[in-house]
């Protein structure tokens, strides 16, 4: 509506002060948001949980500033002026003063991030693909005994637990613990996010805290004993708050993103006519699914922060240095400048239309090897298994997530048939 997403205008000198959008968390349609806004501009003054922020809409823009040598992720950068409207717990002040690799630059991303990215290789993820498929099928089963004619939600009873089993048993978390995880990333389920969740994420800390005792004097083949070993070798490379909060970003940014993707592709296979023919033909393999849904309907809406480090201008708007830029990953990819007529239309026979959903250059996604694959053998194996599948409720009708930084909806009530 009109006030929820006014237009906004730069004051002439293009600082952030004046009219701006306000970015709704509880939006009804992201993307009808996100064409408002793409047509003000490639860089639009918005205000994010009432921070005053730039948002980079278009693809084009996007890629400059994820790779803009005068824009940070350092905290630092943001001048405290700027960040006067920061509020504390909120899910931007969350990610913006999380001490791990994201927030990062230079040697010190590289220290943060190297330990963990031989994990993450294409080939060492492939190695565990036998693993999530074993995951996938037992889901399935479970599945499999429910009534056919009563609606699932497939976001909780399918994409929900299979990541969320794979990045636990790829951390290390103990069996004893694996109940009250699985309660605490339910709530997070309802929420969209732990970001915006302050009193799970405080659990969760708790939580990891003791499974890092726990494994210091027990260790196994892990990436939590990964850590400790590499911290107890050589102490000055990773503090304990780091290695605190690396675990905390693997689980946190490799679980609700990989859920929105499995949900989002779900939806848009069952609702989008021809489509999932193609895939079930063998036509076009369910990977091209997996890559239309993330330029179509990225996992991720917003994402904070970058700063710029002194004064800078990006397509013809002058930023001031302290000022921060908002990423809007799922208006890129819906770009006509970058994708033309067709950035609205789902095809799988686009894909691999080059994308952002996972970000570019140095921060680019640690975990999209691992999302990719998880995807791909989950959609493969539920399709397969339910030739009569179909979608419960139309996709208008279903909520949205209430988080500026997910995009999908809290549930994907589905039949699954005959
Ligand atoms: C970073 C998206 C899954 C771990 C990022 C970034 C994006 C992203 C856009 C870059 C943020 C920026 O530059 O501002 C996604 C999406 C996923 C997904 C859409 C699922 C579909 C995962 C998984 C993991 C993971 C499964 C790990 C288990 C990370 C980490 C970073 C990151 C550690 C920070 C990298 C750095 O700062 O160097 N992700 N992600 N992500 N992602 Fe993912």
């Amino acid at each position: 509506s009109e006030s929820r997403c006014p237009v906004g205008h730069a004051a002439p000198d293009g600082h952030l002060g004046t009219g701006r959008f306000v970015l709704d968390p509880a939006s009804p349609d992201l993307h009808a948001d996100n064409d408002r806004l793409r047509a003000a501009g490639p860089l639009v003054p918005v205000a994010a949980e009432g921070v005053p922020a730039w948002a980079a809409t278009t693809y084009a823009t996007l890629m400059t500033v994820l790779t803009h040598p005068n824009l940070s992720r350092e905290l630092r950068h943001w001048s405290p002026a700027a960040r006067a409207n920061l509020t504390p717990g909120t899910a931007i002040d969350r990610i913006v003063t999380d001490t791990s690799m994201l927030n990062a630059e230079g040697d010190d991303h590289r220290r943060l991030r190297s330990p963990m990215a031989t994990a993450f290789t294409p080939r060492r993820v492939e190695q565990l693909r036998p693993k999530i498929t074993a995951l996938t099928e037992r889901l399935i089963d479970r599945l499999a005994e429910l009534p056919p004619d009563e609606p699932v939600d497939l976001r909780m009873e399918f994409a929900y637990p299979l990541p969320r089993e794979v990045i636990s048993e790829m951390i290390g978390i103990p069996a004893a613990h694996q109940d009250e995880l699985h309660e605490l990333s339910d709530a997070m389920a309802q929420v969209g996010s732990l970001e915006d969740s302050p009193q799970v994420r405080e659990r969760l800390h708790e939580l990891l805290g003791q499974i890092i005792d726990e494994r210091r004097g027990a260790p196994g083949d892990d990436l939590i004993t990964d850590l400790i070993t590499l911290r107890e070798k050589d102490g000055g490379r990773l503090s304990n708050d780091e290695l605190y909060a690396t675990i905390e970003l693997l689980f946190i940014a490799g679980h609700v993103t990989t859920v929105n993707l499995i949900t989002n592709a779900i939806g848009a296979l069952l609702n989008v006519p021809g489509q999932l023919d193609l895939l079930r033909s063998g036509e076009c393999p369910y990977s091209a699914a997996v890559e239309e849904t993330l330029r179509w309907d990225s996992p991720i809406a917003y994402f904070p922060m970058r700063y710029a480090v002194r004064d800078i201008e990006i397509d013809g708007v002058p930023l001031r240095a302290g000022e921060p830029v908002l990423a809007c990953f799922a208006s890129a990819g819906r770009d006509p400048g970058q994708y033309g007529e067709a950035a609205h239309r789902f095809d799988v026979t686009n894909a691999p239309a080059p994308h952002l959903a996972f970000g570019h250059g140095p921060h680019f996604c640690l975990g999209a090897p691992l999302a990719r694959l998880e995807a791909e053998i989950a959609l493969t194996a539920l399709f397969e298994a339910f030739p009569g599948m179909a979608a419960a409720a139309p996709p208008e009708e279903l909520p949205p997530l209430d988080t500026l930084l997910g995009n999908s909806t809290r549930a994907m009530p589905v039949l699954l048939g005959p």
